[in-house]
């Protein structure tokens, strides 16, 4: 999804409730802090509270613009700490490595469930020795389903109120899913509302493929959560959260 039309609503339809389990994660570290996929910098933001230097990566301009108007408005504080690159993650190259890498959020989850390996080896190459590497993406039962979420509504500043509709078809031949995202803006005084449309597939990506992954990046798995508040996975968990780490 490239977020071009939608990354201005992204935070108010906020729901993933992870930036503290990363917060934590990380305070089992030292040293800098790397986001892959930093997007609107909601997870950033706070992992920079720590005192540690903290750069986010994203491919996306927008996402990207966004994380800089809230550090002007609402973090000027954290402003020599933090740092976004625009960059791909299958691609990045900043020669220097970090303590602490994550990618919050499914960020790393694309069209391709192989793209994978090529992320690990990226965040491995950006690890210290002995750091940690976490990550959260959609489990498989949750993506093996096709259905239509419930709409939710949000008021966002200027008086607007959006409306977001999300459709997910399961495509059993490709083992992903697509998700077509529908946001509609009502916006004071006008009798018109502005629609906007988002559309991504998302590969489905099993725990075997995450520990093959990891040990083909040279990655020591070290755990896999069900959720933010250390419950076990299981095969009906809707995400999977997994840390691992560079052996010293
Ligand atoms: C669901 S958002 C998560 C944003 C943020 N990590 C959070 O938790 O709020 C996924 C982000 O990953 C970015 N992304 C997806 N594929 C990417 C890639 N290949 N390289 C860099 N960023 C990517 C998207 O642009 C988007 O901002």
């Amino acid at each position: 999804m490239t977020y071009a039309k939608s990354a201005q609503f992204y935070d108010y339809f906020d729901t993933k409730g992870n930036a503290a389990f990363y917060v934590q994660i990380a305070g089992e570290s030292e040293g800098d802090i790397l986001e892959l996929g930093v997007g609107t910098g909601r997870v950033l933001f706070e992992l920079a509270k720590l005192g540690r230097d903290s750069v986010g990566i994203d491919n996306s301009p927008e996402m990207l613009r966004e994380a800089k108007r809230k550090r002007r408005n609402q973090f000027p504080e954290l402003a020599g700490r933090t740092r976004f690159i625009l960059g791909d993650m299958l691609t990045l190259d900043l020669g220097r490595t970090f303590g602490f890498v994550c990618a919050p959020s499914g960020g790393i989850q694309g069209e391709s469930a192989d793209d994978i390996r090529g992320i690990f080896r990226r965040a491995a190459e950006h690890l210290s020795p002995g750091g940690i590497f976490a990550f959260d993406i959609m489990s498989p039962c949750a993506l093996r389903q096709t259905k239509v979420y419930a709409p939710e509504r949000k008021e966002v500043p200027g008086g607007r109120v959006v409306v977001r509709f999300i459709a997910q078809t399961y495509n059993e031949g490709d083992e992903a899913a697509s998700l077509d995202l529908l946001f509609k803006e009502h916006i004071p005084g006008r009798t018109r509302y502005e629609t906007y449309k988002e559309e991504c597939t998302v590969a489905i990506i099993t725990l075997p493929a995450v520990r093959e992954a990891l040990e083909y990046a040279g990655l020591k798995f070290d755990k896999v959560l069900g959720d933010f508040e250390g419950g076990d996975f299981t095969d009906q968990s809707p995400r999977m959260v997994v840390v691992a780490r560079r052996p010293l």
